[in-house]
């Protein structure tokens, strides 16, 4: 199969959502994780869009030569830091380096942090993505259930306000989001939490029951925000960095049970 690349436009969103289904239902199964209920176009197209519209020089696709999208690759850049957001490659063309040379356009020129999320029964991303710096050293621990939790008393809910949030990113991600704040609140809910006046976490809690990002000042702040977010109630699916420790021993003591689907790792 000869291949050609070149950058993303919006109208291959809905051909990238076919290879993303065909490559992760592949990984899955092969697996033994069924994957019954892979999301549609219509959920992952405002996460593509956004990063096509911030950082639409760092997208692409793979063709074949009749025209057929057989992969993609997509990274967005906030301040010094560089963030894979997507490499997917269809089962049809496994192995010939097109993974590779999609990741390769999608790095070109990335500032020193260098950062991603990959599944970790991955071993063909994970040794790509290793080999090019980026080691799996963090585990991603899904949790998912509904828990009866009361709220913090020390929180108050508030509304989002933009030098809180950069305060927060600045001290939770080393990194400004003021560029993403816009998508996440066109497609979830934000709160800013506040102690004694002052703003101490973030989070997004979407249609779906996801929770996410949370961000706080501090590990205690950021798992205050998480039960005070179970507390509304309802079934939730968050992702906990291994290392923000409170965050995971507030998921555990909360009640929400580690997820059956294979963990990730950055
Ligand atoms: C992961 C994926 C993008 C790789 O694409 P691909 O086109 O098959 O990969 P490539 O042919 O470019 O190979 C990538 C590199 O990994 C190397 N590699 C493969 N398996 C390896 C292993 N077990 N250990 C070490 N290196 C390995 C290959 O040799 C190649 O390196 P090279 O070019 O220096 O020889 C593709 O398999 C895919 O989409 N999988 C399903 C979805 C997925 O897991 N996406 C990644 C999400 S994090």
């Amino acid at each position: 199969m000869h291949v050609t690349y070149r950058r993303t436009t919006e109208a291959d969103i809905e051909a990238e959502h076919a290879v993303f289904v065909a490559a992760e239902g592949e990984l899955l199964e092969r697996h033994g994780f069924a994957w019954a209920d892979p999301p549609s176009a219509d959920r992952l197209a405002p996460g593509r869009r956004h990063v096509l519209r911030t950082d639409g020089e760092r997208c692409f696709v793979a063709e074949a030569d009749d025209g057929t999208v057989v992969g993609y690759s997509g990274a967005f850049v906030r301040d010094a830091t560089w963030f894979l957001s997507s490499l997917f490659v269809h089962p049809a063309a496994p192995g010939m380096g097109v993974g590779r040379r999609l990741f390769e356009l999608a790095f070109d020129g990335a500032p020193a942090r260098r950062i991603t999320i990959t599944d970790s029964i991955q071993p063909v991303s994970n040794a790509l993505y290793a080999n090019h710096g980026l080691l799996p050293i963090t585990p991603i621990l899904s949790f998912a259930g509904e828990v009866e939790i009361d709220r913090p008393d020390d929180l108050r809910s508030a509304g989002l306000d933009g030098r809180a949030l950069e305060a927060l990113d600045l001290a939770g991600y080393g990194f400004d989001r003021a560029v993403d704040h816009p998508y996440w609140q066109s497609v979830a809910d934000g709160t800013l939490w506040r102690r004694d006046g002052a703003p101490v976490a973030y989070s997004y809690a979407w249609p779906s029951g996801r929770i996410g990002p949370i961000v706080g000042r501090d590990g205690t702040s950021a798992a205050a925000a998480l039960r005070a977010e179970l507390a509304r109630g309802g079934h939730h699916v968050v992702e906990v960095p291994g290392t923000s420790r409170r965050v995971v021993e507030m998921a555990l003591s909360s009640g929400l049970r580690l997820g059956a689907r294979p963990g990730s790792s950055c």
